[in-house]
């Protein structure tokens, strides 16, 4: 399995006011698997998947990524399972605005074990992948919303995107 949750909860405390948002969450994702988590806002959605990514600890129950428990692992172990396993694209891109296409495509890499010493080709093959590879050295404020949006796809996986036909897998949430 990708992503096994059981019973996974997590409470947020203001004042004295403590509101229980996840009350035991048990589900699984297998690889290769596409997830869309749906609800009204303030249900959780974001709640849980800063657990599944990593970026947040449940007070209760399990989470194996990729079969291994991260939640008694320091935040060094946790960054470094992020940076090869997970991907973001997030709502609001979180483009580097004053990089180009391409260096936004191969910052992850820089800090992936294998220090992206192709980097800047796989970033244009990634690029290219998504129809963009004639605006790799575009600025991210140059180009439209939703072209900004395709260029933080690869930037979230460029790894998968290069070796996309190999066992290479990761879960990619999306906020
Ligand atoms: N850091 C926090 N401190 C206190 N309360 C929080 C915190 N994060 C989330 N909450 C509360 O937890 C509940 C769930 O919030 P969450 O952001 O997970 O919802 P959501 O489903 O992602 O909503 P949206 O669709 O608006 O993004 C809300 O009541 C929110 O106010
Ligand atoms: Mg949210």
């Amino acid at each position: 399995m990708m992503i096994e949750a059981t019973n996974l909860t997590k409470s947020f405390r203001r004042g004295n006011v403590e509101t229980e948002v996840l009350k035991g969450v048990t589900f699984s994702i297998p690889h290769g698997e596409f997830i869309a988590i749906m609800g009204p806002s303030g249900s959780g959605k974001s709640t849980l998947l800063n657990i599944l990514g990593l970026l947040d600890r449940p007070d209760g129950g399990t989470y194996l990524l990729d079969g291994t428990d991260y939640s008694g692992a320091n935040d060094e172990v946790r960054s470094a399972a992020r940076n090869r396993k997970i991907g973001f694209v997030f709502q609001q891109f979180h483009l580097l605005d004053r990089a180009s296409a391409v260096r936004n495509v191969t910052l992850p890499l820089l800090y992936a074990e294998d220090g992206g010493s192709d980097g800047i080709a796989r970033a244009q093959r990634a690029l290219d992948a998504v129809g963009l590879s004639h605006r790799w050295n575009y600025l991210p404020n140059e180009s439209l919303p939703m072209r900004q949006q395709e260029i933080s796809i690869p930037r979230a996986a460029p790894k998968s995107w290069i070796f996309s036909g190999t066992s290479s897998r990761r879960a990619g949430p999306s906020y």
